[in-house]
């Protein structure tokens, strides 16, 4: 059985930096109500002229010079977001045209905050599959562009940037099982209320604005994310203690906190950024994971648990040997 490996790692985040205290200049907050209600204290915002995409290519060229591809290698890209640069064609195809790469499958999934965990998931599956020899997995968000800058229960919360994976057959252990899910029941709780097909032209997509409904959103994410972890555990006979790190969508530290002390881990085994990054959607689980590795906390041969939870709702987890 082929395994699928991560062989390089990288992140992007823009240049410019919000704190909290610059937010409070410009909705009704503190600096104490967001750190005590979701541990960001930072967040990275793209400049107007940034795209997506550019986010992409940026974390992308570290993750192949990381993993020693070049873009003559690269046979499968997927890239999990919500904030693409056009409706079509598809962001995959736009990052694959500015790398150089030509002619392989380019593609986006798009699964909210958990789109990173779905993009690697179906990576996994080419790669194990014998279809793919070398895939680049990306997870990237501009969601301050569709952000509501004057709505203090949504702005405060999220950031911008891009996290990027190559992955490559081994014969050694790498992702060992990934787990997804998913249930529209909850659509309403938190989604951008126009598209492609719907109210495009009515409302424009600069007048619309981010809907959540932040209690309800978080206690289903408390509880999913635990059940989660768990699936994954389960389903390889894994205890909670041999877990090295786990890997958690940035949401939102009480979230995180919640989901450790279900898995009765220490917080000094659980990658935060979220202080740093915000909620980045799709990109907070790679640009942890890069950050995690390049600071030298993770391991090769280390057990790494990764999960995700977002709009839909969506849901999923990874399980690998990094
Ligand atoms: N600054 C100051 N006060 C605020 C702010 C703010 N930025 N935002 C809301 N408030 C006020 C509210 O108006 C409310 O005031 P009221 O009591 O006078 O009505 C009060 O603070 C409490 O509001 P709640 O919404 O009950 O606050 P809560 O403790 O639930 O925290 C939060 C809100 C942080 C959004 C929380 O519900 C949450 O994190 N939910 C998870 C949602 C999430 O993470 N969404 C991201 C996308 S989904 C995902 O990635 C999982």
């Amino acid at each position: 059985m082929i395994n699928s490996r991560i062989a390089g790692t990288g992140r992007f985040l823009p240049e410019r930096i919000l704190t909290n205290a610059d937010l409070e200049k410009m909705v009704d907050t503190t600096d104490e109500w967001i750190r005590t209600r979701t541990g960001v204290e930072r967040r990275h915002i793209a400049a107007e002229d940034q795209t997506t995409s550019d986010l992409c290519v940026e974390a992308a060229k570290i993750a192949m010079e990381t993993a020693g591809v070049t873009a003559d290698d690269v046979d499968l890209i997927v890239v999990g977001t919500t904030s693409p640069d056009l409706i079509f064609p598809n962001i995959g195809t736009l990052v694959q045209h500015r790398l150089g790469i030509h002619g392989c499958p380019a593609f986006s999934i798009e699964a909210a905050c958990t789109g990173f965990i779905y993009a690697l998931t179906t990576a996994d599956k080419f790669v194990r599959a014998g279809e793919s020899g070398c895939a680049l997995v990306i997870g990237a968000e501009i969601i301050s562009k569709l952000v509501d800058w004057n709505d203090r229960s949504t702005c405060v919360l999220f950031g911008d940037g891009a996290g990027a994976v190559i992955i490559k057959p081994s014969d050694e252990p790498g992702i060992i099982s990934c787990h997804l899910g998913a249930d529209g029941q909850y659509k309403d709780l938190l989604y951008y209320p126009v598209g492609a097909s719907k109210d495009l032209h009515k409302a424009g997509l600069g007048d619309a604005k981010i809907i959540m409904s932040g209690n309800e959103v978080f206690k289903v994410a408390v509880k999913t994310l635990g059940n989660v972890a768990e699936q994954a555990l389960a389903a390889n006979n894994v205890q909670k203690d041999e877990i090295d790190w786990l890997i958690p969508h940035q949401a939102n530290l009480r979230i995180i906190q919640a989901t450790a002390k279900r898995l009765e881990l220490p917080m000094e085994k659980v990658i935060l950024t979220v202080q740093d990054h915000g909620n980045t959607s799709a990109a907070s689980v790679p640009m942890a994971l890069d950050v995690a590795i390049r600071d030298g906390r993770i391991k090769r041969g280390q057990l790494i648990l990764m999960e995700a939870f977002g709009g839909g709702f969506t849901w999923g987890s990874i399980l690998m040997r990094y």
